[in-house]
C-alpha cells in the first residue's frame, strides 16, 4: 500500500529543527501524548502528532485512509532511522588475535607499524572476491538496520591500490542500491601507507602521490564516492600530507571528512575546519588549537560536526574520551558513530554506541539521540531529507518497544526495537 499509518505511540522524539548545538543538543523535540500518529505516504513523511490531526489532516490532503498500512506503536517511542556516519563497512577478515595482544600490552599503531593492524585487514580484503566481501557486508548492514540504522556512511580504505580501492567503491555502491539500509560511500584511499610503498624512501610522500595523482582522478571518474577521507594521524599521514590529499579532493568535486586527532594531536582538528570538511571524526586526542578551530566555524555558515567514535576509545581500552561535554558547551555540534571495523571496533549497534557516550562522555540520552539522526545527517550533507520526523522529510523511522528516549542507551546492549521503516516501507519487525 502506498501510505502507512503508525498509530498508538506515545512519544515521538521528532528532532525537528535543523541541526544542533549548544544547549539545543539536548532538544530532542519530543511530542508525548496518549495516542500519537505518523502518516507516510510512499517515501515521505505526510504528518506527525495527535491521531485526531493526523487522520485530518490525511482527509484535507485527499489521501484514501484505507490505502494506509497499519502498524500499531503499542505504547512505544518513536524515532527517526539512525544514521550511522562513521563505518568501515566493507572488508575481509577478522583481527581478535591482534585485539588480544592489545589487551595484553601492544600498541595500536605499534602493530599497524609491523605490518598488522590495517595492513592485515587490507591483505584478505585484497585476496576476497567481490562475492566475499558483498556477503560480509550484507550481514553486517542486516545487523545495523535490526539495530536501527537506515542509513550509513561506508568507506573504502582497505585497498590501498587502485583496483582494489574501485573495487570497494563498487561494492559499496551496489549494496547501497541493492537497500534498505541508505549508504554513504567514501573514498578513503589514504587509510594507511601500503605494504609495497613502506621501506621505500620518502615511501609516504610517494603513496600521498599516488593517492592524488592515480586513485582520486580515478575515483572521480568512477562517479560512487560522495566524500574523500584521510586517517590524519602521527606515523600515518601528517596534517601537510592530509591537506594535499582533501584540496585535491575538493578539486575532483569530492567533499570532505578526517580521521582526526585519534591517538595523537596531529592538527587534524585545525585542518578540517581550514578545508571545509563537514566532519572531523574521533577527536579524543585533540588538541586546545584544533578545539578552538572547530569552536570559531561552529556558528559560520559551515559548521564541522565532531563526529566522536567512543566505541573505538573504549574497545582499544583506552581511559581517555572525546571531550564531548567541553565541545557541546562550546557550541560545536557532536555526532556519534559507531566506527564500525574489524580492528578497532567491532560493533554495528548505535544504541550500544549511546550507552557508551553516556556513561564515559557524560552525554545525556537526549544530546547521545542527535547525535545518531538529525547531527550524524547533517555531517552527511543528508539534513534535508532525513534525520528527524518533519513533514516533507524521508519516511525513515524506528518503532521502540521502550515509551522513553532515555531507555535506549539505559538497556545496555539490548534490542529494544519493534519496527524499521525505510522510505515508508516496513522493513524490519519483531515479536
Ligand atoms: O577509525 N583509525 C583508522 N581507522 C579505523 C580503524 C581501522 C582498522 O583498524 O582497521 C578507525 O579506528
Ligand atoms: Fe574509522
Amino acid at each position: 500500500m502506498p501510505g502507512l499509518l503508525i498509530e498508538g505511540a506515545v512519544s515521538v522524539a521528532t528532532m525537528a529543527g535543523g541541526l544542533r548545538r549548544g544547549a539545543a543538543q539536548a532538544d530532542a523535540a519530543v511530542l508525548t501524548g496518549p495516542g500519537l500518529a505518523i502518516a507516510a505516504w510512499r517515501s515521505r513523511i505526510l504528518a506527525v502528532g495527535s491521531r485526531d490531526d493526523v487522520h485530518r489532516q490525511i482527509a484535507a490532503d485527499g489521501y484514501p485512509l484505507e490505502a494506509f498500512e497499519r502498524l500499531d506503536a503499542a505504547g512505544g517511542l518513536v524515532t527517526p532511522g539512525l544514521v550511522d556516519a562513521h563505518t568501515h563497512l566493507v572488508f575481509a577478515g577478522t583481527r581478535e588475535v591482534e585485539w588480544q595482544m592489545r589487551t595484553h600490552g601492544a600498541g595500536y599503531l605499534e602493530i599497524l607499524a609491523a605490518g598488522g593492524g590495517i595492513l592485515s585487514t587490507v591483505a584478505a580484503t585484497r585476496a576476497a572476491s567481490d562475492e566475499e566481501l558483498l556477503t560480509g557486508a550484507r550481514r553486517r548492514l542486516a545487523e545495523m538496520l535490526a539495530n536501527g540504522t537506515t542509513t550509513a556512511e561506508a568507506k573504502s580504505g582497505y585497498g590501498l591500490d587502485v583496483v582494489t580501492e574501485l573495487r570497494l567503491l563498487e561494492v559499496i555502491g551496489r549494496l547501497g542500491g541493492e537497500g534498505p539500509v541508505q549508504l554513504v560511500p567514501t573514498f578513503l584511499g589514504a587509510h594507511a601507507v601500503p605494504a609495497e610503498y613502506r621501506g621505500r624512501p620518502n615511501g609516504t610522500d610517494a603513496y600521498v602521490a599516488s593517492v592524488i595523482d592515480d586513485q582520486l582522478p580515478q575515483v572521480a571518474r568512477q562517479g560512487i564516492a560522495r566524500f574523500c577521507d584521510v586517517f590524519c594521524e602521527t606515523g600515518v599521514f601528517d596534517a601537510a600530507q592530509t591537506g594535499r590529499i582533501l584540496r585535491a579532493a575538493a578539486g575532483h568535486g569530492l567533499a570532505r571528512r578526517i580521521h582526526a586527532d585519534e591517538l595523537a594531536p596531529s592538527g587534524g582538528a585545525e585542518l578540517a575546519a581550514e578545508t571545509g570538511c563537514l566532519s572531523a571524526d574521533h577527536l579524543a586526542a585533540a588538541s586546545e588549537e584544533g578545539i578552538a578551530a572547530l569552536v570559531r566555524v561552529a556558528d559560520s555558515g559551515h559548521p564541522v560536526v565532531a563526529t566522536l567514535l567512543p566505541a573505538t576509545s573504549w574497545f582499544l581500552g583506552q581511559h581517555h574520551f572525546a571531550p564531548a561535554r567541553r565541545f557541546i558547551d562550546a557550541g560545536v555540534s557532536v555526532a556519534l558513530a559507531t566506527d564500525l571495523n574489524p580492528g578497532t571496533s567491532p560493533t554495528v549497534s548505535l544504541p550500544l554506541v549511546m550507552s557508551i557516550a553516556c556513561v564515559e562522555m557524560g552525554l545525556t540520552p537526549a544530546e547521545a539521540l542527535a547525535g545518531i539522526t538529525i547531527n550524524a545527517a547533517h555531517s552527511l550533507g543528508l539534513d534535508s531529507e532525513i534525520g528527524s520526523i518533519e513533514p516533507g522529510k524521508q519516511a525513515d523511522l524506528v518503532i521502540w518497544d521502550v515509551s522513553t528516549l532515555e531507555q535506549i542507551p539505559y538497556w545496555l546492549g539490548s534490542n529494544r526495537i519493534r519496527a524499521v521503516v525505510k522510505r515508508g516501507a516496513t522493513v524490519v519487525t519483531r515479536a
